[in-house]
Formats: C-alpha cells, structure tokens, sequence
C-alpha cells in the first residue's frame, strides 16, 4: 500500500452561523456559530486514514488560531508550523431553509522564511513515510514580502529526487503554472478547471478526452485524473484511457467530494511494495494500477457526496464502482465553465 504526505499551502478556518434569517446590509442575529480547521490536502490526509494508509498533512497555522488544533479530528495526521497572526477565514451564513451565504477570504501572504520551513518539514515527513506520493491541494498563497508565486522548484525537485511521485489539486493559475514545472505526475481537475486549463468549453467526454490528452502531453504528466461531477470521473494516461462511476446512495453535500476521489486514487493507485527511496527516474517506481486506482476514486467521491459532512467518518456502505471504456459522444450533464485567469 502507498504512503501519502499531503501538504495545504493555505488551510482555511471554516466558520458557520446559524440565523433564523438573513437580511442583507442589515443587523442579523446569529443562533449559533461553528468553527473548524479545514484543509484539501487534510480532507485527503483523513481519508486515506480512513482507508489504512499511512499518511501525514503539513500545514502552516497562523499562531492565534492554534486554540483550534484542540478541536480538530485525528490531530496525529497533523503536521503544524506555526506562523505569524491568522490565518484566512471562510464564512458561511445557514438560513433554516438550506440557502447559504459565503463570504471567502483571499489566501494569507507566506513571508518567504516560513515557506521555507514549510518545504523543509515536507521533506523531513517525505522521508520519515518513504512517501510514494506528495499531494499538494488547494489554492496557493503568495509570498509576503514580493507579492510574487510562491517557490515550489525546491520543494519539487527534492521530492522528486526521494523517487516521490507529485499529486497537485489545485485551480485557476496556480494549476497552470505548477502544472508546467515539469516534476508533476497526476492533475486532478474538475470540469471547469480543465475547460479553464485548455481555456474552450467542453461539451461531451470525448471532450475532456482530448483536453486531458493535451495537458497530459504538454506538461509531461503521467497521469490527468478529471472528475465531472454526477458524471463520475475518467483517467489519462499515455497508455490507458478509462471512465469510472460509482453511483451515489444519495446526495447531500457535494463539497469535499473532490479531496475524497484524489485520496480514493493514490491510496489504491501502487500494489504490492512502495517506494523503496532515491529513485529519480519515474520509469522505475512503482507501475500505477490505473483501474483500480480509478475504481476508488469514484467510489470514495459518490460516498463523499451522500454524507453531510465535508469528513466522512467511515468507508463502510462504498458503492461498487463501474471501470470501463469512455464513450466519447456522452454529453456531460453540465455545461462547463471556463474562468479568464491571465
Ligand atoms: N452527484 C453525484 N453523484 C455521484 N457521484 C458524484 C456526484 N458528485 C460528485 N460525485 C463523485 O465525486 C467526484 C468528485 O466530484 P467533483 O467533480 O464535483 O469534484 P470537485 O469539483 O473537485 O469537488 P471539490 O473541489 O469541492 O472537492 C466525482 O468524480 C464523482 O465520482
Ligand atoms: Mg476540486
């Protein structure tokens, strides 16, 4: 079984009130209010737990949030470096009738000292798990003192090196630009951020197909991973070309169903010995076992989706995936969205 390191450049606190009524511009009374440390790459740390694979989730806290590490589930996964203040908050206003308000904060600047701790301890917990896969998830901070892109060439380099293949979930330009840096083996984009990657709408599998073929060839990745929703997922490789569904027992909340199906993939995505370390050269690590990897990804996400929470608490009652050939001609049940990220 693999071992996985996930790193989340900039977590999030996740803060919900609860108001009878929300009336815009004006004073609204809150009933209760939640608030949790959430992070893509812990979502996929706690499911590949969930799953028995070792695992571990590097994240940078902002130094007065710490009090919520003492609420947060599985806090062994965790990996903390301490920075400066706070950091983002993520707001949601529930109204009784299920309509929600959201209120996102920009990701935080990273001054460029503390980046540096943060690719250092990637490293440290890469070797102490003789990971067979880092999974960088989430949008990307910018560095504090410049305002420039965050620095992954060492971070990418080095993991390379330890013979750690790279799984980046990310959007927008971050996606385009990380993808580009020639050390990335899986993508794992949605619909609309591949539509937004090879900047044209896509209608039909076929579709995503060929977008996924394109980036795949462009960038030098082994391996596109694309969800599409209730329209299940399909992987890309330059070999393989697959289309997988689980359906759902039902769906309740659809956030976080992408985290699960990365998990679900590079959890079940090697069989039989892992990285034995140092080998730089991708050709020699362990065969991806595609299908299978496929098969998880799709059944984690439709598990995903019919619990509440963004957290699963168990992998029990996982629908049996279906793995086969993509028909090119189905449509795909929503039109993409493809966003100006220049
Ligand atoms: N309505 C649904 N029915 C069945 N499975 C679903 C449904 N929605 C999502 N899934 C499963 O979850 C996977 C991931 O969903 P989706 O493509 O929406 O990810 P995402 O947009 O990256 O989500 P997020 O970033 O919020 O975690 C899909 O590939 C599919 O396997
Ligand atoms: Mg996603």
């Amino acid at each position: 079984m693999p071992s996985v390191v996930t790193l989340t450049p900039a977590p999030v606190i996740d803060r919900t009130y609860f108001v009878e009524r929300f009336d815009e511009g004006k004073v609204n009374r809150a009933t209760d209010q939640v608030e949790f440390l959430s992070g893509k790459g812990l979502n996929v740390s706690r499911t590949l737990h969930l799953a028995g694979v070792a695992t571990s989730a590097v994240l940078p806290i902002g130094k007065e949030d710490e009090h919520l590490l003492f609420r947060t589930p599985n806090p062994q996964l965790l990996r903390i470096l301490r920075v400066p203040g706070r950091i983002r908050v993520n707001t949601q206003i529930l109204e009784p009738s299920g309509r929600t308000t959201n209120i996102n904060q920009k990701a935080v600047p990273i001054p460029a000292d503390d980046w540096d701790e943060v690719v250092q301890m990637t490293i440290r917990e890469l070797r102490a798990l003789a990971a067979d896969w880092l999974v960088v998830s989430g949008s990307v901070p910018r560095m504090a003192e410049t305002g420039e892109h965050l620095d992954f060439d060492r971070l990418f380099a080095e993991t390379r090196r330890l013979g750690t293949r790279i799984a980046l979930d990310t959007s927008g330009s971050s996606l385009a630009r990380l993808a580009r840096s020639e050390h990335i083996n899986l993508i794992k984009p949605n619909a609309d951020e591949l539509a937004t990657l090879v900047d044209r709408h896509l209608h039909t599998v076929g579709d995503v197909l060929e977008a996924a073929h394109e980036v795949i060839e462009r960038n030098g990745l082994e391996v596109a991973l694309v969800s599409l929703g209730g329209d299940g997922a399909v992987a890309v490789t330059a070999r393989e070309t697959l289309w997988g569904h689980a359906t759902a027992p039902r769906v309740v909340n659809t956030t976080g169903a992408g985290d699960a199906t990365l998990a679900g993939f590079v959890g079940s995505s090697i069989q039989g010995p892992g990285r034995t370390g140092g080998r730089a050269d991708f050709s020699e690590l362990p065969r991806l076992t595609v299908k299978r990897a496929l098969g998880a990804a799709v059944t984690y996400g439709a598990l995903a989706v019919s619990v509440p929470t963004t957290i699963m608490d168990s992998l029990d009652d996982a629908p049996t995936p279906v793995v086969e050939a993509p028909d090119p001609e189905r449509e795909l049940s929503e039109p993409t969205k493809v966003f100006d990220v220049k």
